[in-house]
């Protein structure tokens, strides 16, 4: 079956004459929960740039379904995929949380009504009830992560693109959204350092470094390899090493699992 996504032989280097992507080449099914992880520098924000056509790769090809990237279809590549920044100081733009939540489906041609329930359901599962008036830059960097994951939970993207989505969390909230993400069943690609979380959502693992990949396969294989992992600035998960007090993946890991459907 062809992939839902499938990116080719991607090339970037930034305009100051930083190479980003040598080459990056991936693909994923629908429905499948994959993760990019790799130090930092690696590329994994430039991947998910490329993603959503923020930056145009200097050579390669990124395809959507039946949409290739190109100047002209940008809109309608990125009416099916969601993105969380890196930095939610990049997403969060209008006066209040309220706004900027309600922005997309408001966009969609949602009637009013449904579109202040959508977002109230969606704040109040991300804990930000009570917060609807307050200005985007005033939240907490916390606060702000969870606010840029409900502006685009809320749209319910076909692809969702999440760039450190636990980074700033506190334990609960971060949880919380690893359940909510583990719940979906859209394609989900994570990009991030919280390798504890990958091992909890991720199917697959893709392992990055100087803008390509180095190896790909069963999340527990590749981040519970210490020689690789350190030959590409990485540590193994705390839960995969050998330790009396590594049980937790048999207990939770499995369960939730994004695996693909079977
Ligand atoms: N706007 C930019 N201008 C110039 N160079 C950049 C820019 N953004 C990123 N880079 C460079 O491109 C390379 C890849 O960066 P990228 O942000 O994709 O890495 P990353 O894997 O996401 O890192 P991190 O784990 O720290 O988020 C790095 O060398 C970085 O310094
Ligand atoms: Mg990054």
């Amino acid at each position: 079956m062809r992939a839902a996504i499938e990116l080719t032989d991607l090339h970037y280097t930034y305009p100051d004459g930083t190479p980003a992507l040598n080459g990056f080449s991936c693909q994923v099914r629908k429905g499948e929960c994959i993760a990019i992880v790799g130090p930092s520098g690696a590329g994994k924000s430039t991947i998910a740039l490329c993603m959503t056509g923020l930056v145009l790769p200097k050579s390669g090809t990124v395809r959507i379904e039946e949409i290739e990237l190109a100047k002209n279809n940008l809109k309608q590549l990125r009416a099916r995929v969601g993105l969380i920044f890196q930095n939610p100081d990049d997403q969060l733009f209008m006066p209040s949380l309220f706004d900027d939540v309600a922005f997309g489906l408001v966009q969609k041609g949602i009637a009013l009504e449904a579109v202040r329930e959508k977002v109230k359901k969606t704040l109040s599962e991300m804990g930000l009830q009570g917060l609807e008036n307050k200005f985007p830059g005033h939240l907490s960097g916390g606060q702000k992560r969870l606010a840029s994951l409900a502006g685009v939970l809320a749209m319910e993207p076909e692809f969702l693109i999440l760039d450190e989505p636990s980074a700033n969390l506190d334990l609960k909230a971060r949880r919380t959204l690893i359940q909510r993400l583990a719940d979906l069943t859209n394609t989900r690609i994570l990009l991030s350092h919280d390798l504890e979380m990958v091992l909890d959502l991720a199917g697959r693992v893709i392992l990055i470094n100087q803008g390509k990949e180095i190896a790909e396969g069963d999340p527990e294989q590749i981040l519970g390899n210490p020689e690789l992992m350190t030959a590409n600035n990485l540590e193994v998960p705390h839960s995969l090493l050998p330790h009396p007090s590594s049980h937790r993946r048999a207990k939770t890991g499995s369960s939730i699992k994004g695996r693909l459907p079977e």
